[in-house]
């Protein structure tokens, strides 16, 4: 079963990056007979400032028919409305559906846990972020642009079905993997409207899974307690917004942002895997970036295309790596980017 992969390397360390996640894949399809078809598309900043078209007419469809896309990250100081990031990143986002953003924050070495007198075995959970609605979908505008009267006003959209699907994500995805505990958190206290549904659905979802505990903090406690006590945590259900602020957090309690994977996932369709950070535009082209999001990232694409035991062969890779210090300066090795991949690719074990 040949499983075919669009590969979207970007911009910044997004090229730095992929090209490690990809040197993996392979080595991880020469292991495991994955039978992968990797096809690799230019789409980022150079492409937009030399054609004016962030994606080519029809892409969207073509995406859909991969069994996965693979992106690195998007963002160029040359591009500061970020135009092309938005078409690519949030439009993949939002046209293939990919209502669940799927953030792990699991920290693999003790060296690399940042609170003191905890350890690995502390932070362990799973942020399911909205990924289809929320203050993204911009709608909104402006009144009076550039005068002492000017409004701005940005819509936080919350539907029924969206907030729906993605608490019941969550609920379904703990059940299958013997999570006791969803923490659901909003900020239900003051956005009265699109809160109190995420309210009303949690309590009406949750009833229906009787072994799994609900438990809810306004996200002001929640982020308070990720540093206080991560070890409470096992899914963390949120919108879209605070999703994206908490899972910051969350990288770093794993030992930096350069460690953190993603997936952008519409269950049964194709679905989209990056690494959390950005295209950090300072780093690009100087093999100092980790590629370790990257790689944990294509481990999670992996499983999700039902290839595990490869799946979980690259992460006792990439932790045999963090330990023996084979990695990059972030987290305390003195590889470059590139040696880091090959330590990784090189240490896949059947
Ligand atoms: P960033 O994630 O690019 O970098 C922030 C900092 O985190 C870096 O300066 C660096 O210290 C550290 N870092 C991030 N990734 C790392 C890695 N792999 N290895 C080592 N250190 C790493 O965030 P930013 O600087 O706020 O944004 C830069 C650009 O990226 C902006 O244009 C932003 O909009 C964009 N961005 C894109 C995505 C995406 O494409 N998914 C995500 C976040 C930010
Ligand atoms: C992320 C990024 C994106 C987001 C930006 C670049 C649009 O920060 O994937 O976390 O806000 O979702
Ligand atoms: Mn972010």
């Amino acid at each position: 079963m040949t499983r075919r992969i669009a590969i979207v390397p970007g911009d910044g360390i997004g090229i730095d990056v992929t090209r490690e996640a990809v040197k993996v894949l392979r080595a991880a399809d020469a292991l495991f007979a994955l039978d992968l078809d990797l096809e690799e598309f230019d789409f980022g900043a150079e492409r937009y400032l030399r054609t004016g078209e962030a994606l080519p007419t029809g892409m969207m469809d073509r995406f859909r028919s991969y069994d996965a896309i693979f992106m690195g990250a998007f963002g160029d100081p040359r591009i500061p409305d970020m135009h092309h990031a938005a078409e690519i990143l949030l439009g993949t986002r939002f046209q293939l559906d990919l209502y669940a953003n799927v953030r792990p924050v699991k920290c693999l070495s003790d060296r690399l846990c940042p609170l003191k007198g905890r350890t690995r075995r502390d932070i362990d959970f799973v942020v399911f972020r909205e990924n289809t609605e929320g203050l993204y979908v911009g709608m909104g505008g402006i009144f009076k642009k550039g005068t002492e009267q000017e409004i701005a006003v940005q819509e936080d959209v919350n539907t029924r079905h969206g907030v729906e699907r993605i608490v019941r994500e969550a609920f379904q995805f703990a059940a299958r993997h013997h999570r006791t505990r969803v923490t659901m958190s909003d900020k239900s206290n003051v956005l009265r409207y699109g809160h109190d549904l995420w309210q009303r659905v949690f309590a009406e979802v949750s009833a229906e899974y009787a072994d799994i505990e609900a438990n809810h903090l306004y996200v002001d406690a929640l982020v308070m307690q990720m540093v206080k006590d991560p070890s409470q945590f096992e899914v963390i259900v949120t919108c879209n917004m605070f999703g994206d602020i908490i899972t910051d957090l969350g990288a770093q309690l794993q030992g930096g942002l350069g460690l953190a994977a993603s997936g952008n996932i519409h269950p049964g369709r194709t679905s989209m895997f990056e690494p959390v950070h950005g295209s950090a535009p300072k780093y690009a082209g100087k093999d100092t970036a980790n590629p370790i999001g990257a790689i944990l990232t294509a481990h999670m694409m992996l499983d999700h295309l039902g290839a595990g035991a490869a799946a979980r062969a690259i992460e006792s890779a990439v932790v045999d790596a963090i330990e023996t210090g084979r990695c990059t300066r972030d987290i305390g090795g003195s590889l470059g980017t590139s040696a880091t991949g090959d330590a990784i690719a090189s240490g896949l074990k059947a």
